[in-house]
């Protein structure tokens, strides 16, 4: 099923656009959803850039370029001059139709995606021309809009604005893309996007974590995880002509005292997984405010099965599971079922160990799944 050819790669399979495509050239594929005209409509949309719980964004180029971070409140956007573009994150974590928007595109890994993005602008609103260090799907709902693109090496930015904007954009190619097309862009490919319509963009995005990030996360994460035996002790200490200087026995013993500071291959698999399922900082969880018996959850799980609520991650590696950023053990008789929960997010009727069905009750409390 996976190396069939997908009609909204203009029927490449998966693994020719990984191979051609993927982190190496832009991809325009019009039609590739046809009769496509968005997962919600501008009124709906509007309504999330006013929820405190949602991460949206106005950027407006009406004198000079102007970047506000939501909730908005209506009137502000009908008042606001044009043109200007709102912007919503994590669409996918509030529309069960935008997460299964989002999942057509699992041939990539979910530990690359990062959310589906969409974002309204008014005739001739944009972003301005900039890169991205992600890789993106760009998916045209209601209106068109011209996307110049190009893979130059000057990446200066135009100082003293509040947002990232090209100096010297090259683009290379410039395309009007129309409701249902898309255009797939690599990391670093310059663009910009403007709207020649009243027009609506979804993006699939995927995260791709800067070297300097995972150290620093790491060593966040690595921190619980030492225990060093022993003190610093200088039973030998000779007296020293400046009391104030730092002994290079001092600075020796230290040294090695840290180098017993260990980590191995299994807890960079259990930083991931904690990593990557960690919750944005506004997503949180809705406990049942009547929570079945565990008796009663076994009885409805065995003849109805689960789903991950929206807002759950749960990814696997090895026969380790990570849900919502702690790593957390699966009996070894359901890891194929728990496998099928983290691919699928959801679960038909399912049989399942005693500690299985325990693990997914632990899980119905806290509101990371719900029953089907
Ligand atoms: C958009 O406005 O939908 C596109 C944002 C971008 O160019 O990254
Ligand atoms: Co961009």
């Amino acid at each position: 099923m996976k190396d069939m050819p997908l009609s909204f790669l203009g029927g490449l399979t998966a693994p020719q656009f990984l191979a051609d495509y993927w982190q190496k050239k832009p991809l325009l594929v019009r039609q590739a959803f046809p009769g496509f005209s968005g997962l919600l409509s501008r009124n709906e949309m509007m309504a999330l850039t006013g929820r405190d719980d949602v991460e949206s964004r106005f950027v407006s180029q009406a004198g000079g370029w102007t970047i506000e971070h939501g909730p908005f409140a209506a009137a502000k956007l009908r008042k606001a001059a044009k043109p200007w573009t709102v912007l919503v994150q994590g669409l996918n974590l509030l529309l069960p139709e935008a997460d299964r928007f989002m999942r057509q595109f699992d041939f990539v890994p979910y530990a690359r995606l990062d959310d589906l993005m969409v974002s309204y602008a008014n005739d001739g609103g944009g972003v301005g021309p900039h890169f991205d260090s992600y890789d993106v799907f760009l998916i045209q709902g209601i209106g068109r809009r011209r996307w110049r693109i190009g893979n130059q090496k000057d990446q200066t930015l135009l100082d003293g604005l509040p947002i990232r904007i090209l100096k010297d954009f090259r683009p290379v190619h410039d395309w009007v893309v129309e409701s249902g097309d898309l255009l797939y862009l690599p990391p670093e490919w310059a663009h910009d996007g403007i709207a020649l319509d009243e027009c609506m963009t979804y993006s699939v995005g995927f995260r791709a974590a800067p070297a300097q990030d995972l150290a620093e996360q790491f060593l966040v994460f690595l921190q619980d995880r030492q225990s060093l035996a022993g003190r610093y002790r200088d039973p030998h200490l000779k007296l020293q002509k400046h009391p104030a200087r730092i002994g290079r026995d001092m600075i020796d013993q230290v040294a090695d005292i840290l180098a017993g500071i260990r980590w191995n291959r299994g807890m960079v698999r259990d930083f991931l997984g904690c990593h990557l399922t960690e919750p944005k900082p506004h997503v949180f969880f809705d406990p049942p405010r009547r929570p079945l018996a565990s008796d009663r959850f076994a009885a409805a799980l065995a003849d109805r099965g689960v789903q991950l609520d929206l807002r759950s991650q749960l990814l696997f590696a090895d026969d380790r599971f990570y849900i919502n950023g702690e790593a957390t053990p699966v009996p070894l008789e359901d890891l194929a079922a728990f496998r099928a929960l983290a691919d699928q997010r959801q679960l038909d009727s399912v049989q399942l160990s005693a500690s299985g069905v325990e693990r997914l009750y632990d899980w119905y409390r806290c509101g990371f799944l719900t029953l089907t």
